[in-house]
Protein backbone atom coordinates (compact mmCIF):
# COMPACT_ATOMS: atom_id res chain seq x y z
CA UNK A 1 0.00 0.00 0.00
CA UNK A 2 0.99 3.37 -0.63
CA UNK A 3 1.93 5.78 2.36
CA UNK A 4 3.73 8.88 0.64
CA UNK A 5 0.27 10.04 1.37
CA UNK A 6 0.11 13.83 3.16
CA UNK A 7 0.16 12.36 7.00
CA UNK A 8 -1.27 16.08 8.11
CA UNK A 9 -4.53 14.90 6.47
CA UNK A 10 -5.62 11.50 6.81
CA UNK A 11 -9.11 11.93 6.68
CA UNK A 12 -12.22 13.99 4.68
CA UNK A 13 -12.75 15.54 7.68
CA UNK A 14 -9.25 16.69 7.87
CA UNK A 15 -9.72 18.19 4.63
CA UNK A 16 -12.62 19.41 5.24
CA UNK A 17 -11.43 21.63 8.46
CA UNK A 18 -8.35 22.58 5.84
CA UNK A 19 -10.87 23.71 3.47
CA UNK A 20 -12.71 25.78 5.61
CA UNK A 21 -9.53 27.81 6.41
CA UNK A 22 -8.63 28.33 2.95
CA UNK A 23 -11.42 29.13 0.95
CA UNK A 24 -14.07 32.39 1.15
CA UNK A 25 -16.56 31.86 3.60
CA UNK A 26 -19.56 32.26 1.01
CA UNK A 27 -17.81 29.73 -1.17
CA UNK A 28 -16.94 26.99 1.68
CA UNK A 29 -20.54 27.14 2.68
CA UNK A 30 -22.17 27.07 -1.12
CA UNK A 31 -19.98 23.69 -1.21
CA UNK A 32 -20.37 22.79 2.34
CA UNK A 33 -24.59 23.40 2.47
CA UNK A 34 -27.29 20.67 2.15
CA UNK A 35 -30.60 22.32 1.88
CA UNK A 36 -33.33 24.07 4.36
CA UNK A 37 -32.61 22.96 7.69
CA UNK A 38 -29.59 20.28 6.57
CA UNK A 39 -31.51 17.04 7.71
CA UNK A 40 -30.98 15.61 4.69
CA UNK A 41 -27.71 16.17 4.50
CA UNK A 42 -26.96 15.18 7.59
CA UNK A 43 -29.25 11.58 7.43
CA UNK A 44 -27.41 10.70 4.44
CA UNK A 45 -23.66 10.05 5.95
CA UNK A 46 -25.38 8.82 9.59
CA UNK A 47 -27.55 6.08 7.84
CA UNK A 48 -24.82 4.73 6.28
CA UNK A 49 -22.72 4.52 8.72
CA UNK A 50 -26.05 2.39 10.37
CA UNK A 51 -24.43 -0.12 7.85
CA UNK A 52 -22.39 -3.02 9.65
CA UNK A 53 -20.05 -5.59 8.18
CA UNK A 54 -18.96 -8.72 9.55
CA UNK A 55 -15.34 -9.97 9.14
CA UNK A 56 -14.18 -13.61 8.97
CA UNK A 57 -10.68 -13.93 10.67
CA UNK A 58 -9.95 -17.18 10.10
CA UNK A 59 -10.38 -17.74 6.76
CA UNK A 60 -8.20 -17.88 4.11
CA UNK A 61 -7.08 -14.55 2.63
CA UNK A 62 -4.69 -14.01 -0.18
CA UNK A 63 -5.30 -10.59 -1.32
CA UNK A 64 -7.88 -7.41 -1.35
CA UNK A 65 -8.59 -6.33 -5.21
CA UNK A 66 -10.75 -3.33 -5.73
CA UNK A 67 -10.89 -3.26 -9.39
CA UNK A 68 -14.03 -2.85 -10.71
CA UNK A 69 -15.79 -3.50 -14.15
CA UNK A 70 -18.66 -0.88 -15.04
CA UNK A 71 -19.86 -0.47 -18.21
CA UNK A 72 -16.98 -1.87 -20.48
CA UNK A 73 -14.16 -0.55 -18.42
CA UNK A 74 -12.30 -1.72 -15.77
CA UNK A 75 -11.65 0.66 -13.16
CA UNK A 76 -8.90 0.34 -10.13
CA UNK A 77 -11.25 1.49 -7.33
CA UNK A 78 -15.32 1.04 -7.28
CA UNK A 79 -15.94 5.03 -6.66
CA UNK A 80 -15.72 8.13 -8.96
CA UNK A 81 -15.67 11.60 -8.85
CA UNK A 82 -19.31 13.57 -9.09
CA UNK A 83 -20.44 16.04 -11.24
CA UNK A 84 -20.20 19.51 -9.30
CA UNK A 85 -21.20 22.73 -10.79
CA UNK A 86 -18.98 26.32 -10.14
CA UNK A 87 -15.76 24.10 -8.93
CA UNK A 88 -13.47 27.03 -10.29
CA UNK A 89 -15.29 29.40 -7.80
CA UNK A 90 -13.76 26.85 -4.76
CA UNK A 91 -10.44 26.86 -6.59
CA UNK A 92 -8.90 27.44 -9.75
CA UNK A 93 -8.59 24.85 -12.27
CA UNK A 94 -10.58 22.19 -9.75
CA UNK A 95 -12.31 19.86 -12.78
CA UNK A 96 -9.20 20.09 -14.73
CA UNK A 97 -7.27 18.83 -11.26
CA UNK A 98 -9.88 16.58 -10.00
CA UNK A 99 -10.27 15.27 -13.91
CA UNK A 100 -6.48 14.63 -14.47
CA UNK A 101 -6.22 12.95 -10.70
CA UNK A 102 -9.00 10.63 -12.00
CA UNK A 103 -7.16 9.46 -15.16
CA UNK A 104 -4.28 8.85 -13.22
CA UNK A 105 -6.05 6.31 -10.91
CA UNK A 106 -8.34 4.94 -13.82
CA UNK A 107 -11.98 6.34 -11.58
CA UNK A 108 -14.46 7.88 -13.67
CA UNK A 109 -14.62 11.85 -13.35
CA UNK A 110 -18.45 13.31 -14.14
CA UNK A 111 -18.82 17.02 -15.74
CA UNK A 112 -21.12 19.30 -15.17
CA UNK A 113 -22.84 20.98 -17.71
CA UNK A 114 -22.58 24.24 -15.61
CA UNK A 115 -18.65 24.07 -13.98
CA UNK A 116 -16.12 25.99 -15.27
CA UNK A 117 -14.22 23.90 -17.48
CA UNK A 118 -15.25 22.81 -21.03
CA UNK A 119 -16.63 19.13 -22.31
CA UNK A 120 -13.84 19.77 -25.01
CA UNK A 121 -10.95 20.39 -22.19
CA UNK A 122 -11.96 17.48 -20.00
CA UNK A 123 -12.14 15.30 -23.15
CA UNK A 124 -8.53 16.03 -24.32
CA UNK A 125 -7.20 15.80 -20.84
CA UNK A 126 -8.35 12.56 -19.58
CA UNK A 127 -7.85 11.33 -23.65
CA UNK A 128 -11.92 10.54 -23.96
CA UNK A 129 -12.21 9.18 -20.68
CA UNK A 130 -14.34 11.83 -18.51
CA UNK A 131 -17.82 11.17 -18.24
CA UNK A 132 -20.47 14.01 -19.09
CA UNK A 133 -23.61 15.29 -16.60
CA UNK A 134 -26.45 17.10 -18.78
CA UNK A 135 -28.45 19.30 -17.34
CA UNK A 136 -31.84 19.35 -20.16
CA UNK A 137 -32.17 22.69 -22.12
CA UNK A 138 -35.09 23.64 -23.25
CA UNK A 139 -34.58 23.98 -26.98
CA UNK A 140 -33.40 20.86 -28.42
CA UNK A 141 -31.29 21.99 -30.95
CA UNK A 142 -29.56 23.31 -27.68
CA UNK A 143 -30.06 19.37 -26.32
CA UNK A 144 -28.54 18.36 -29.91
CA UNK A 145 -25.98 20.73 -29.74
CA UNK A 146 -24.02 19.63 -26.48
CA UNK A 147 -24.62 16.01 -26.73
CA UNK A 148 -22.79 16.52 -30.30
CA UNK A 149 -19.74 18.10 -28.66
CA UNK A 150 -19.73 15.19 -25.47
CA UNK A 151 -19.82 12.30 -28.47
CA UNK A 152 -17.00 14.44 -30.29
CA UNK A 153 -14.84 14.56 -27.30
CA UNK A 154 -15.60 10.89 -26.82
CA UNK A 155 -17.13 10.58 -23.74
CA UNK A 156 -18.52 7.31 -22.86
CA UNK A 157 -21.28 7.99 -20.49
CA UNK A 158 -23.87 10.59 -20.78
CA UNK A 159 -25.25 11.61 -17.00
CA UNK A 160 -28.92 13.15 -17.10
CA UNK A 161 -30.26 14.55 -14.31
CA UNK A 162 -33.75 14.34 -12.68
CA UNK A 163 -33.69 15.63 -9.25
CA UNK A 164 -33.25 19.49 -9.85
CA UNK A 165 -36.90 19.88 -11.01
CA UNK A 166 -36.67 23.20 -9.19
CA UNK A 167 -34.06 24.93 -7.05
CA UNK A 168 -32.64 23.99 -4.16
CA UNK A 169 -33.58 26.19 -1.28
CA UNK A 170 -30.05 27.26 0.35
CA UNK A 171 -30.08 29.53 3.05
CA UNK A 172 -26.82 30.31 3.36
CA UNK A 173 -26.59 30.48 -0.50
CA UNK A 174 -28.94 33.47 -0.59
CA UNK A 175 -27.82 35.16 2.87
CA UNK A 176 -24.06 34.90 1.04
CA UNK A 177 -25.87 36.64 -2.29
CA UNK A 178 -24.28 34.00 -4.23
CA UNK A 179 -24.11 34.15 -8.10
CA UNK A 180 -21.57 34.00 -10.69
CA UNK A 181 -18.99 35.41 -10.28
CA UNK A 182 -19.70 36.21 -6.64
CA UNK A 183 -21.48 38.97 -5.84
CA UNK A 184 -18.89 42.04 -4.48
CA UNK A 185 -20.31 42.96 -1.16
CA UNK A 186 -18.23 44.36 1.30
CA UNK A 187 -18.91 40.75 3.79
CA UNK A 188 -17.75 38.91 0.42
CA UNK A 189 -14.89 41.17 0.12
CA UNK A 190 -13.26 40.88 3.32
CA UNK A 191 -14.27 37.31 3.08
CA UNK A 192 -11.50 37.28 0.06
CA UNK A 193 -9.37 39.47 1.54
CA UNK A 194 -8.85 36.93 4.52
CA UNK A 195 -7.69 34.25 2.00
CA UNK A 196 -4.80 35.65 0.32
CA UNK A 197 -3.85 31.79 -1.55
CA UNK A 198 -6.99 31.62 -3.02
CA UNK A 199 -7.52 35.45 -4.04
CA UNK A 200 -3.90 35.45 -5.80
CA UNK A 201 -4.29 32.33 -7.43
CA UNK A 202 -8.44 33.41 -8.28
CA UNK A 203 -6.49 36.41 -9.76
CA UNK A 204 -3.78 34.88 -11.86
CA UNK A 205 -6.47 32.45 -13.65
CA UNK A 206 -8.69 34.99 -14.12
CA UNK A 207 -12.48 34.85 -13.26
CA UNK A 208 -14.88 31.28 -13.64
CA UNK A 209 -17.02 31.02 -16.32
CA UNK A 210 -19.58 28.33 -17.74
CA UNK A 211 -16.95 26.76 -20.32
CA UNK A 212 -19.49 24.56 -21.45
CA UNK A 213 -22.04 26.86 -22.12
CA UNK A 214 -19.58 30.24 -23.34
CA UNK A 215 -20.69 30.01 -26.80
CA UNK A 216 -24.35 29.48 -26.19
CA UNK A 217 -24.17 33.03 -23.90
CA UNK A 218 -24.86 36.27 -25.68
CA UNK A 219 -21.96 38.42 -24.40
CA UNK A 220 -22.38 41.27 -21.72
CA UNK A 221 -24.85 39.84 -20.09
CA UNK A 222 -24.86 41.15 -16.43
CA UNK A 223 -25.21 38.87 -13.11
CA UNK A 224 -28.74 39.50 -13.48
CA UNK A 225 -29.86 38.71 -16.86
CA UNK A 226 -26.89 35.75 -16.62
CA UNK A 227 -29.07 34.27 -14.48
CA UNK A 228 -32.46 35.22 -16.42
CA UNK A 229 -30.58 33.27 -18.83
CA UNK A 230 -29.76 29.72 -17.36
CA UNK A 231 -33.11 29.70 -16.32
CA UNK A 232 -34.78 30.29 -19.53
CA UNK A 233 -31.82 28.01 -21.65
CA UNK A 234 -32.92 25.00 -18.74
CA UNK A 235 -35.62 23.54 -18.40
CA UNK A 236 -35.34 21.82 -15.02
CA UNK A 237 -37.82 18.95 -15.01
CA UNK A 238 -37.03 15.97 -17.13
CA UNK A 239 -39.62 13.26 -18.08
CA UNK A 240 -39.66 10.42 -19.49
CA UNK A 241 -40.77 12.09 -22.98
CA UNK A 242 -37.33 14.36 -22.87
CA UNK A 243 -35.67 11.03 -22.29
CA UNK A 244 -36.36 8.99 -25.12
CA UNK A 245 -34.87 11.01 -27.94
CA UNK A 246 -31.91 11.35 -25.70
CA UNK A 247 -31.92 7.54 -25.35
CA UNK A 248 -32.33 7.21 -28.84
CA UNK A 249 -29.77 9.89 -30.27
CA UNK A 250 -26.80 8.65 -27.59
CA UNK A 251 -24.45 5.42 -28.88
CA UNK A 252 -22.90 5.78 -25.34
CA UNK A 253 -23.51 4.81 -21.80
CA UNK A 254 -26.73 6.54 -20.66
CA UNK A 255 -27.60 6.88 -17.06
CA UNK A 256 -30.18 8.96 -15.06
CA UNK A 257 -29.21 9.90 -11.60
CA UNK A 258 -31.05 11.28 -9.06
CA UNK A 259 -33.18 8.53 -8.61
CA UNK A 260 -35.15 8.28 -5.19
CA UNK A 261 -37.60 5.68 -5.62
CA UNK A 262 -38.64 2.16 -7.54
CA UNK A 263 -40.52 3.21 -10.27
CA UNK A 264 -38.35 5.96 -11.52
CA UNK A 265 -35.63 3.10 -11.50
CA UNK A 266 -38.37 1.01 -13.41
CA UNK A 267 -39.13 4.10 -15.77
CA UNK A 268 -35.50 4.07 -16.32
CA UNK A 269 -34.67 0.71 -17.05
CA UNK A 270 -38.25 0.93 -19.54
CA UNK A 271 -36.39 3.37 -21.32
CA UNK A 272 -33.42 1.65 -22.06
CA UNK A 273 -30.88 2.94 -20.06
CA UNK A 274 -28.04 1.48 -19.16
CA UNK A 275 -27.60 2.83 -15.15
CA UNK A 276 -28.81 4.94 -12.70
CA UNK A 277 -27.36 6.66 -10.10
CA UNK A 278 -29.53 6.83 -6.65
CA UNK A 279 -28.90 10.01 -5.63
CA UNK A 280 -30.45 13.24 -3.53
CA UNK A 281 -27.95 15.56 -4.90
CA UNK A 282 -26.04 15.29 -1.80
CA UNK A 283 -29.06 16.51 0.09
CA UNK A 284 -29.42 19.78 -1.41
CA UNK A 285 -32.82 19.77 -3.33
CA UNK A 286 -35.42 18.18 -0.78
CA UNK A 287 -34.67 18.12 2.76
CA UNK A 288 -37.63 16.00 4.11
CA UNK A 289 -36.55 12.72 1.84
CA UNK A 290 -34.98 9.73 2.46
CA UNK A 291 -31.48 9.19 2.76
CA UNK A 292 -29.46 7.88 -0.39
CA UNK A 293 -28.91 4.23 0.95
CA UNK A 294 -32.29 3.22 1.75
CA UNK A 295 -33.84 3.46 -1.36
CA UNK A 296 -30.41 1.85 -3.25
CA UNK A 297 -31.09 -1.46 -1.00
CA UNK A 298 -34.77 -1.82 -2.04
CA UNK A 299 -33.93 -0.71 -5.60
CA UNK A 300 -30.73 -2.54 -5.62
CA UNK A 301 -32.39 -5.70 -4.59
CA UNK A 302 -35.46 -5.33 -6.80
CA UNK A 303 -33.32 -4.41 -10.47
CA UNK A 304 -29.84 -4.87 -9.46
CA UNK A 305 -30.38 -7.59 -12.24
CA UNK A 306 -31.48 -5.32 -14.65
CA UNK A 307 -29.55 -2.35 -14.62
CA UNK A 308 -26.40 -0.69 -13.26
CA UNK A 309 -27.44 0.45 -9.53
CA UNK A 310 -24.59 3.08 -8.48
CA UNK A 311 -25.31 5.09 -5.19
CA UNK A 312 -23.82 8.92 -4.46
CA UNK A 313 -24.93 11.11 -1.55
CA UNK A 314 -22.92 11.47 2.06
CA UNK A 315 -20.08 9.16 1.71
CA UNK A 316 -16.83 9.82 3.25
CA UNK A 317 -14.74 7.36 3.89
CA UNK A 318 -13.23 4.29 2.72
CA UNK A 319 -15.63 2.42 4.91
CA UNK A 320 -18.56 4.31 3.78
CA UNK A 321 -17.70 3.22 -0.17
CA UNK A 322 -17.90 -0.42 1.71
CA UNK A 323 -21.04 0.03 3.52
CA UNK A 324 -22.53 1.31 0.53
CA UNK A 325 -21.53 -1.78 -1.74
CA UNK A 326 -22.00 -4.26 0.89
CA UNK A 327 -25.74 -2.82 0.70
CA UNK A 328 -25.97 -3.80 -2.86
CA UNK A 329 -24.43 -0.71 -5.24
CA UNK A 330 -22.58 -1.74 -8.33
CA UNK A 331 -20.45 1.56 -7.71
CA UNK A 332 -20.25 4.89 -5.78
CA UNK A 333 -19.79 8.38 -6.44
CA UNK A 334 -18.49 11.16 -3.92
CA UNK A 335 -18.92 15.11 -4.61
CA UNK A 336 -18.13 17.19 -1.55
CA UNK A 337 -15.18 14.56 -0.68
CA UNK A 338 -12.93 15.57 -3.72
CA UNK A 339 -13.88 19.43 -3.60
CA UNK A 340 -12.79 19.44 0.34
CA UNK A 341 -9.68 18.02 -0.84
CA UNK A 342 -8.66 20.70 -3.73
CA UNK A 343 -9.82 23.55 -2.12
CA UNK A 344 -7.58 22.02 0.94
CA UNK A 345 -4.31 21.50 -1.40
CA UNK A 346 -4.70 22.82 -4.50
CA UNK A 347 -3.39 21.01 -7.34
CA UNK A 348 -2.38 17.71 -5.01
CA UNK A 349 -5.74 17.49 -3.77
CA UNK A 350 -7.70 15.16 -6.39
CA UNK A 351 -4.83 12.77 -5.97
CA UNK A 352 -4.82 13.26 -2.32
CA UNK A 353 -8.34 12.48 -1.58
CA UNK A 354 -8.48 9.81 -3.91
CA UNK A 355 -5.18 7.88 -2.54
CA UNK A 356 -6.68 8.32 0.21
CA UNK A 357 -9.98 6.54 -0.02
CA UNK A 358 -8.43 3.78 -1.64
CA UNK A 359 -6.21 2.93 1.09
CA UNK A 360 -9.25 3.20 3.64
CA UNK A 361 -11.33 1.08 1.49
CA UNK A 362 -7.84 -1.67 1.08
CA UNK A 363 -7.59 -1.49 5.16
CA UNK A 364 -11.02 -2.65 4.74
CA UNK A 365 -11.04 -5.03 2.18
CA UNK A 366 -8.28 -6.77 4.18
CA UNK A 367 -9.59 -6.17 7.93
CA UNK A 368 -12.92 -8.35 7.08
CA UNK A 369 -11.10 -10.93 4.12
CA UNK A 370 -13.11 -9.42 1.32
CA UNK A 371 -11.05 -10.79 -1.50
CA UNK A 372 -12.82 -8.56 -4.36
CA UNK A 373 -15.48 -6.27 -4.58
CA UNK A 374 -18.36 -8.76 -5.43
CA UNK A 375 -17.93 -10.26 -2.24
CA UNK A 376 -18.99 -7.27 -0.14
CA UNK A 377 -22.77 -8.28 0.37
CA UNK A 378 -21.47 -11.40 1.73
CA UNK A 379 -20.50 -9.46 4.54
CA UNK A 380 -23.90 -7.54 5.08
CA UNK A 381 -24.97 -7.75 8.63
CA UNK A 382 -28.30 -7.64 8.13
C1 LIG B 1 -21.39 22.30 -4.58
C2 LIG B 1 -22.13 21.23 -5.30
C3 LIG B 1 -22.51 21.43 -6.61
C4 LIG B 1 -23.16 20.41 -7.32
N1 LIG B 1 -23.45 20.59 -8.65
C5 LIG B 1 -23.98 19.57 -9.36
C6 LIG B 1 -24.17 19.68 -10.77
O1 LIG B 1 -23.85 20.69 -11.38
N2 LIG B 1 -24.71 18.61 -11.41
C7 LIG B 1 -25.06 17.45 -10.77
O2 LIG B 1 -25.53 16.50 -11.41
N3 LIG B 1 -24.89 17.32 -9.44
C8 LIG B 1 -24.34 18.34 -8.73
N4 LIG B 1 -24.12 18.18 -7.39
C9 LIG B 1 -24.45 16.90 -6.73
C10 LIG B 1 -23.29 15.91 -6.82
O3 LIG B 1 -23.13 15.44 -8.13
C11 LIG B 1 -23.52 14.70 -5.93
O4 LIG B 1 -24.77 14.15 -6.20
C12 LIG B 1 -23.40 15.02 -4.44
O5 LIG B 1 -22.38 15.94 -4.19
C13 LIG B 1 -23.14 13.75 -3.67
O6 LIG B 1 -23.15 13.98 -2.31
P1 LIG B 1 -21.82 14.19 -1.42
O7 LIG B 1 -21.34 15.58 -1.70
O8 LIG B 1 -22.34 14.02 -0.04
O9 LIG B 1 -20.80 13.16 -1.83
C14 LIG B 1 -23.47 19.19 -6.67
C15 LIG B 1 -23.09 19.01 -5.34
C16 LIG B 1 -22.41 19.99 -4.66
C17 LIG B 1 -21.98 19.74 -3.24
Amino acid sequence: MDLSINKKYPSVYDLRERAKNKIPNFAFEYLDGGCNEDVNLHKNTSDIREVELLPYYLSKHTRSDMKTELFGHVYDAPFGIAPVGLQGLMWPNAPEILAKAAFEHNIPFILSTVTTSSIERIGELTEGRAWFQLYHPTEDSLRDDIINRAAAADCPVLVILCDVPTFGFRPRDIRNGLAMPPKMSVKNILQILGRPEWALKTLVHGQPNFETLKPYIPKGLDLKQLGKFMDQTFSGRLNEEKIKPIRDMWKGKLVLKGVSNEADAEKAIRLGLDGIIVSNHGGRQLDAGESTIRPLVRIAKEYGNQIKVMMDSGIRSGPDIARTMASGADFTFLGRSFMYGVAALGAKGGDHTISLLKMELQQVMEQICCENIEDFPNHLIK
